[in-house]
Order: structure tokens, then sequence, then C-alpha cells
């Protein structure tokens, strides 16, 4: 267990999906922390601290709001930030892939500008960690560094260009940072547990559609022929364990979190198909050429309608074509000796399904 007159850590977001996990894996390592709640959510979060177990300490919890000037804090929090904390670790962000840019840009880039005010003014900051996102790369192809940012890159939507943005603002601040890039980011590999409907989600809850249709066991499926567009997915316990332990790494420094496990959208896709019992005989086709081309103005409009009737955002579509890995190089070689692994896909797929199927209908899009 690390010392905890090492400072309490401030985290925002820590009401949120990761933050949740991440939370827990400090509060296990001995961290003392402060979490920057809305009111709003207070109560579930309390209601969450409560079911931890009973060794762990309590985080405090101050009540406030990114968007608003000193992020909405009293004297007293601020205060008492200013002593206590040594750390801010920056998880809250507006999450929609079809929200717009306002919105993007005011929780994202103007709610991080206002974090990294907060976090100048601690009296013994060490460390400032920002949650960024894979999503930085927007339409880069090819192999996405580390240390890579700006390559002029365009973006599918706002969320996308939002952390972009924050990343820069976060690397300009002259405060000692690390940046962490989750790829797409799925349940728990051991229990399977999320708690949001998004990213391979959307996917699973098609298929779980589809496999209630008669015959639906027997039904030809197509595929795609592509082996070199690859998903980023990276189970949350990983992302957590991973992150806990990274934020002792160099500063200055991104790391990607994803799972090494080289998968492919199509092996995804396929060990999902048959982990939902369609076990019928699969075609393969290329798909990229044909997807770019929906992404084209006069087709776009119907493909755009036709998605949201599948319940999956469009925007997403723009991922599966781009053929960009994400090297995850320093993130492996910083966590080399710390037992800090991630599981293979297949491994932990069989937990992802089963978790979606009992508790499908709990399961909420962003908000
Ligand atoms: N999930 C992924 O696949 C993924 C992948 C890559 C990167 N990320 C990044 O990881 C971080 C956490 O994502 P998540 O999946 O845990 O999302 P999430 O479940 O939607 O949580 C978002 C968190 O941000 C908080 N928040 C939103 N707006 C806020 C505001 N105006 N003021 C204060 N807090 C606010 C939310 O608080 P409430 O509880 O009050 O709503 C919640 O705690 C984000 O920065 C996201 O960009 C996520």
């Amino acid at each position: 267990m690390e010392a905890t007159a090492d400072g309490a850590v401030f985290v925002t977001g820590g009401s949120g999906f990761i933050g949740r996990f991440v939370t827990q894996a400090l509060a296990r390592r001995g961290r003392r922390l402060i979490l920057l709640c809305r009111s709003s959510s207070r109560s579930r979060l309390e209601a969450r601290l409560a079911a931890w177990p009973p060794e762990l300490a309590r985080p405090t919890i101050v009540a406030g709001d990114v968007t608003r000037p000193d992020l909405g804090l009293d004297e007293n929090a601020r205060a008492r930030l200013r002593d206590e904390a040594h750390q801010v670790l920056h998880l809250a962000a507006a999450y929609r892939l079809s929200m717009g840019e306002e919105e993007a840009r005011a929780v994202n880039v103007d709610g991080t500008r206002r974090v990294l005010e907060l976090a100048a003014g601690l009296h013994h900051l060490r460390a400032f960690h920002l949650v960024s996102s894979i999503a930085v790369s927007g339409d880069a192809e090819g192999t996405f560094g580390e240390d890579e940012l700006d390559r002029g890159q365009g973006f599918f939507h706002a969320y996308g260009k939002s952390k972009f943005e924050s990343e820069k603002v976060v690397r300009q601040s002259g405060l000692p940072w690390r940046v962490f890039r989750p790829g797409v980011v799925v349940g728990h590999s051991q229990t399977g547990e999320a708690d949001k409907l998004d990213g391979a989600y959307y996917l699973f809850r098609a298929l779980s559609r589809l496999a209630r249709l008669p015959l639906a066991a027997r039904l030809p499926l197509i595929s795609m022929r592509e082996e070199d567009l690859f998903f980023p997915l990276v189970p949350v316990d990983y992302l957590a364990a991973a992150m806990t332990h990274l934020m002792a790494a160099p500063p200055h420094s991104a790391f990607h979190l994803v799972d090494p496990y080289p998968l492919s959208y199509r092996e995804f896709y396929e060990r999902s198909l048959r982990a939902f019992g369609l076990t019928g005989p699969i075609l393969r086709r290329p798909v990229r050429r044909s997807v770019r081309l929906l992404m084209l103005p006069p087709l776009r409009q119907i493909a755009s309608a036709a998605a949201e009737r599948l319940g999956m955002p469009f925007a997403m579509l723009g991922h599966v074509l781009y053929r960009v890995r994400y090297d995850d190089a320093r993130a492996r070689s910083a966590l080399a000796g710390s037992g800090v692994t991630c599981p293979p896909f297949p491994s932990y797929l069989p937990q992802l399904v089963e978790f979606f199927r009992r508790h499908e209908s709990d399961l909420a899009e962003p908000a």
C-alpha cells in the first residue's frame, strides 16, 4: 500500500463508469480522495460509496460542476483542496457522440481549462492527470503513437474534437501532466459489469435483437473481409488498474490504454455473433469501400437514418473505416513487472455477453 501522507487526489467524474472503478482502485492503494460531484448525482454516488468494502476509507464529496466558474465550489471546498490535494485526476466529460460542438466545448474543453486553473492554485500540486481518449486520432491512419497528437486530422464527431482540444490545453498548461488515452471501454473482464450502452454494446444490442428472430440461429450472416481494421477495446478493470499504477510514472507522458491483443473488427464481430447464438454460415465481403461511400452526402442521410433505427450512432461508423493502430509500448513498458496485464478479448467475451443479457434493459445510453 502507498503512503497516505502523499496528500489527497482530487477526482472529477468519479460518479461515472470509469470513475467508479478507478476511485475504488485508488482507495485500495490507500489514496485519500476528494470527489467533485454534481448535486444531481450526489445521492447516486453516496449509495455507490456506501456499498464499498468496509476496510476502504470513504472519499470526501464536494459539490460542483466543471461548467461553472471556480467549478461551482464553495470557499470551504476550495480551501480544503488548496491545502490537501496533491494530485488531480480529471475524468469528467460529456460523452455522447451525437452532441453538438457547443456542448462538447463547454464541458470538455472549457471545463478542462477550469480544472487546470484550480490545479494551478493548489499549494502542493504534484500531478495533473487527464483522461483523454483514443478518439483524439480522428481520421488519422497508420500507427498512432503515444507522443503524437496533432497530425492535422479531421474528426467524426464533436466529442473526438473536444477531447483532442482538451488534451492540447493540458499539454500546454505548464503543469506536470500525464495523459491516459483509453480505447473503447467495455465491462469488467471477470464479472462483465458495465453500466452504459455505448461502443461495443450497440452491436450487442443489435445482435441480441437479431437473435430473438425466428430461425435466427440458422440465418446466413454477412461479415467483413478486411482483417486489418482493428478494434481498440479495453476492459474497465485493466484500465483502472493501469491508470492507478501509471499515475506514478514520469510526468509529461501520454499512455494508450488498449487491449494489446490485436483484435480486428472482424474477429470482434464474428466472435460476438457466435456468443449471441447466431451460428449460421458467415459470408465475408469487403465493406470498407462501400461504407466509405455511405459517409458521402447523398447517401449519408439515408444511412444515418438506418443506423438510428438499429440504435447505433452513425458517427461511430467512421472509426470502423480507418486503418489505425494505437501503439501502447510506453504503457506496457511502464506496467512491466507490476502484475497489471490485460487479458485477451476471447477470454472475457463470455462474461461481457452474460452480463449484457442479464442487464440489457437496465443499461442506459450516455446522457
Ligand atoms: N467510456 C469509454 O469508452 C471511454 C473511452 C475513452 C475515454 N473515455 C473518457 O473517460 C472519461 C470518463 O468516461 P466514462 O465512460 O466514465 O463516462 P461517464 O460514465 O459518462 O461519466 C462521466 C462523468 O463526468 C461527469 N460529468 C459530466 N459533466 C459534468 C459536469 N458538467 N461537471 C462535473 N462532472 C461532470 C459525470 O457526472 P454525473 O454522474 O453527474 O453525470 C460522470 O461522473 C471521459 O473523460 C471520457 O471522455 C471514455
